[in-house]
């Protein structure tokens, strides 16, 4: 498939898509990946270069670090070189321009496909929201993870809050963010924010493995499956069960009648 990639090369990300998997990199490698709103922007950018067999999107970092979170020379006068610095409340459109900065890591929850966080080293403030913002996380035995921004003034607002409070509860994301202390490999998969941790030289291929698990299934069930497991967390029992019937027929009404279910 050939897609125009120069776009997202100026914000310091690379993309490729090979067999059902897309590969998300960021890479500013000199920068431990550190993170600027044209970098977001051009996350956002990411699922409309995607083709409809996309099963799997990888996101991973280049170097040592999976991603040091923002670029810090935002909030410096000087900026960064290009972008400028943070923006102030004050500035017009404030809200929408941080809702298009978390539409780079919104994307990752669609049904489409099932988003994997590769994380080798760091993952600080925005980098841990956006090893969070993937429905699964491998994690190499260095990686280190951080919720670092109220430590620097500031509230996690790239959406990490949701799904950290989902997977480790309440007084447990209290504790993280409010000492924003990090937390090693060890930890972070006894408070199941790893699926698997693997040693560092293994991560890749740990990662294609669970790639190609996940693209065993069938693929409308498996996006049907995606969307009913996400929405399960708000919707009571009988509403669940509700959902998993209008999903089945659905699911089989597409179906051609020449294509049989699986035997068992
Ligand atoms: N912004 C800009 N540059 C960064 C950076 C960042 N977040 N993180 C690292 N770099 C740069 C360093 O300045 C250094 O550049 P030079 O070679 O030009 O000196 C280069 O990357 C390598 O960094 P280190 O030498 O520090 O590498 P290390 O391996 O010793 O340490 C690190 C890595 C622990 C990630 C350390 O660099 C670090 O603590 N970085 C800052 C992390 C941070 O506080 N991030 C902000 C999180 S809050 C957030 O993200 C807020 C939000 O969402 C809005």
């Amino acid at each position: 498939m050939s897609v125009d990639l120069t776009d997202l090369d100026a914000a310091g990300l690379d993309l490729a898509i090979s067999d059902g998997v897309a590969t998300v990199t960021l890479s500013r490698p000199q920068r431990r990946n550190a993170m600027t709103p044209a970098m977001w922007q051009g996350l956002a950018r990411i699922p409309g270069k995607l083709s409809a067999d996309v099963r799997v999107v990888v996101v991973t970092g280049q170097g040592p670090s999976f991603c040091a979170g923002i670029d810090l020379r935002m909030f410096t006068a000087e900026g960064v070189p290009g972008e400028g610095r943070a923006l102030s409340p004050a500035d017009p459109g404030f809200d929408d321009e941080v809702a298009g900065y978390q539409a780079g890591f919104r994307w990752l929850r669609d049904p489409s496909f099932v988003s994997i966080a590769a994380v080798r080293g760091h993952a600080i403030g925005a980098g841990f929201q956006l090893a969070l913002a993937c429905d699964l996380r491998v994690l190499a035995d260095d990686a280190q993870l951080c919720m670092k921004e109220p430590a620097l003034g500031l509230v996690p607002d790239l959406t990490g809050t949701k799904p950290l409070v989902d997977i480790v509860g309440l007084p447990r994301a209290i504790e993280l963010c409010l000492t924003a202390r990090t937390i090693d490999a060890t930890e972070a998969e006894r408070l199941r924010l790893a699926e698997r941790v693997v040693p560092a030289a293994d991560l890749d291929r740990a990662v294609a493995e669970l790639a190609t698990a996940l693209m065993t299934t069938d693929a409308a069930a498996a996006r049907a499956t995606k969307a009913l497991l996400g929405n399960a967390p708000r919707r009571s029992l009988a509403e669940q069960a509700a959902a998993e019937r209008a999903a089945q027929a659905k699911l089989l009404q597409a179906r051609s009648p020449d294509r049989q279910v699986p035997s068992t």
